[in-house]
This record gives structure tokens, sequence and C-alpha cells, in this order.
């Protein structure tokens, strides 16, 4: 049978498999059968035992909703705004790095769908589509994620590139000055730079579909960042990949990140902040926004959850900055009780990425959709109507 029949076809089988999709959990499961295991669990996987990660979606149970009754629902409006910027829903995507890991289309196709969902898309400075193909791929908001590389000449550039193509906001992550030491990579063999071992080999040729896309599409890049590589392969992923590792720049410090605010000079994020400490030097240089963040428990372990953190750093930044939270968001009920202890929105990487793995385009679609159904429906049976009425009121923690 020709490739592209076959890909026709696997996309209808896809296509059954997001229809029997009721949750995050299901695309989890079906993107778990469709990616090869090192991409899987490079997406799924965290550092070292995972305390933070199962501590993100856990901790959503430490808080209790408190529904109002007798109240009409008959309209009920989740739209939002973050950093003036109107979206449909109180959620919106994570940067991620190299999507095309977990399907072919990586970051266009994710964009498209924020597009359509009307919510705002991060593209990631690891992204494998670069700043002007998302720009072109997406006519939604779009924010730019950036890490701070020795090569400060990069962070000038990506500033300019961001202006030039309309990007809305722009994104520091600050926790991630070196990578975490995320075991299950070892073991799979997605190391940096790539190792696979002969049972990842094995893994390939069990998803024939998803090796012959990535072998038949583009060759595989991290765009924003291949033209500074100062070697003649630039599209070699090892090359790519040891460079960047190099390129983690420990010596950043708030001095740097101020002068990106002012170099920038519009809507500006600080992500990765987990103290109060940390949220009000980030407001004190002009951040605003806080996205309460630890990298999907992927950096340092056994930090607080994302949830758990929230209460705190909402009371230290007051009305100076927007928090948005970040981590362990899978279901509508864990955005009500963010928007309960006081964020502006929740951020969700793993979620929409389940989605790609499980089906692309569709796939990130169908778990918008998820959210913001749930969204919808939860804020209805709490008894609010607009998410400016999701206040403390509607949530307490757990006796
Ligand atoms: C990159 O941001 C990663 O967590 O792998």
């Amino acid at each position: 049978m020709a490739w592209p029949s076959i890909r026709a076809l696997d996309e209808r089988l896809s296509a059954w498999h997001l229809r029997r999709c009721q949750n995050i959990t299901d695309l989890r499961r079906v993107a778990e059968r469709r990616v090869p295991a090192p991409m899987f669990h490079y997406m799924d996987g965290a550092a070292e035992d995972e305390v933070t990660l199962a501590r993100n979606t856990r901790d959503f149970a430490n808080w209790e909703l408190l529904p109002r009754n007798l109240v009409d629902i008959s309209y009920i409006d989740p739209t939002t705004t973050v950093m003036g910027q109107k979206i449909a829903f109180p959620v919106i995507l994570a940067p991620t790095g190299m999507s095309r890991l977990f399907h072919w289309e990586g970051e266009r196709a994710v964009s498209r769908a924020a597009a359509r969902a009307g919510t705002i898309y991060s593209l990631s400075t690891m992204g494998t589509h670069s700043i002007e193909e998302v720009a072109a791929a997406c006519l939604g908001p779009k924010w730019f994620q950036i890490y701070v590389f020795k090569d400060r000449g990069l962070v000038t550039e990506f500033i300019a590139r961001c202006k030039a193509a309309r990007y809305h906001a722009l994104c520091l992550t600050i926790d991630l000055a070196l990578t975490g030491n995320r075991e299950r990579d070892l073991r799979t063999g997605m190391t940096v730079p790539p190792k696979f071992t002969l049972r990842s080999w094995f893994d390939f040729v069990l998803h024939p579909v998803w090796s012959m896309s990535f072998a038949t599409s583009s060759p595989f890049s991290l765009a924003n960042i291949a033209h500074r590589v100062n070697t003649a392969d630039q599209n070699n992923v090892n090359t790519l990949v040891s460079y960047i590792g190099e390129q983690f720049d420990r010596t950043v410090t708030w001095d740097d990140a101020a002068k990106m605010i002012a170099q920038w000079d519009g809507p500006f994020a600080i992500k990765g902040i987990l103290t109060a400490d940390d949220a009000k030097r980030a407001v004190d240089i002009g951040a605003k926004c806080i996205i309460v963040s630890n990298h999907g428990g992927r950096q340092l372990d056994h930090v607080p959850s994302s949830i758990g953190a929230l209460p705190e750093i909402v009371a230290a930044v007051g009305d100076r900055a927007e928090v948005i939270v970040d981590g362990g968001i899978r279901r509508g009920t864990d955005v009500l009780k963010a928007l309960a202890l006081g964020a502006r929105a929740c951020m969700v990487g793993r979620s929409y990425l389940f989605g790609l793995g499980a089906g692309g385009e569709a796939g990130v679609t169908k778990a918008l959709d998820i959210l913001r159904t749930e969204v919808v429906r939860d804020m209805a049976l709490l008894g609010t109507r607009n998410v400016a009425e999701i206040t403390s009121a509607y949530v307490r923690r757990r006796r």
C-alpha cells in the first residue's frame, strides 16, 4: 500500500480513538500507544522520583469547591483576558520544547488548534518550528518563551523577530539554568544528545507510521536556534542539542531579566516562580504576569506543587501583576480551583501534548474542547456565570 494511503488510514484510526476519549487521561492513554516510548516518556516523565509531578495533579484534591445553587445559569461566559488579550476560556498553552517528537506537524499543529479554540499559544525557544513559521500558521494570539543563553545576541535577535512577527508577549523561563535529572529519559535513551538503545529502536519499528512520518517530513531542527550554531551541519540534532546543553547560562540574574523587560517594552511574563520572594522581585522589575510553575516537575524534585504554591504568591503579588498557574491541570475543576485561589488563568502543557501525540492537530483540538466543555459545565454547577464571579468564596481547603 502506498505511503499516502497508509497515512490516511492512520488518520481515520486516530479519529476513531479521539472520538472515544472522554477526558485528558484517555488522551494520554492513546498517546502512549501511538508515540514511541522514548518520546512518550520524554513528555510524560519528570525529575528523579517524580514526587513533584505526582503532587502537581494530586494537590488539587486538597481543595474543595463550594457550589451555590438556585442561580440563573442559563448563560455561562468563560472568557477572560490575560495581559490585555481576550481569550475564549481561562486556559492557555504552555511553551513545550520539540513538539515534532510527538507528531510530525509539531508546533504548527498546536498553534493552529490554539487559535481555533480562541486562546494563546506560547512557542518555546526549543521549538521545532520557527517564530516566523508559527506566526504564518497561527492567526491567534502568540507568546514566545525565552531561555537565556550564553549567546546573549540570541535574546536580542529573538526580541526583534518577535516584534516583527507581532507576538503579543514574551515569557522568560527562569527555572532551567541546567536540565533536571530526568531518569526515564536516561532509561529510554532520550538523552542529551540522544543515544537510543536497542529497545528504543524496536519501539520505532513498532510505530511505523510515526517513524515514516518523522522520516519523510522536513528535517527535524531546533528552528529558532539552528542558524547560531557554528557548524557546517546545522540540522544535525546531536550537534544542536549539545550546543544547547552548553548554552544554558548559569550566570543569569534578575538584572538580566530587568534588561530584557526594558528591551521588549511590552507584556512580559516570568515563568517558574514558586515563592513569594521571587514573585515580589519579578513584579518589582516590571513583569506583568507571574507564572507559578515547577516546569511540570521536570527540574528540581520535591519543590511545592503549583497549586500548593499559588495562594502565597497571589497574596504577595496583590493586584500588581496577573498570576497564572501551570502544572497538573487535567480537569475543568482544576481550572476553577485555581481561579478561586486567585489565578487569572491556567497554563497546560502535557494536557495538550497528550492530544498532539494521540492525533496531531485534531488531538490538540480535542484536548482543548474537553477542557473548555468541562470549565463551562463546572462553572454552571458551581453557580458562577462568569470568571469574575469565581472568588475565594467558592473554595476551601479540604477538612
Ligand atoms: C524543556 O523545557 C523540557 O522540560 O524538556
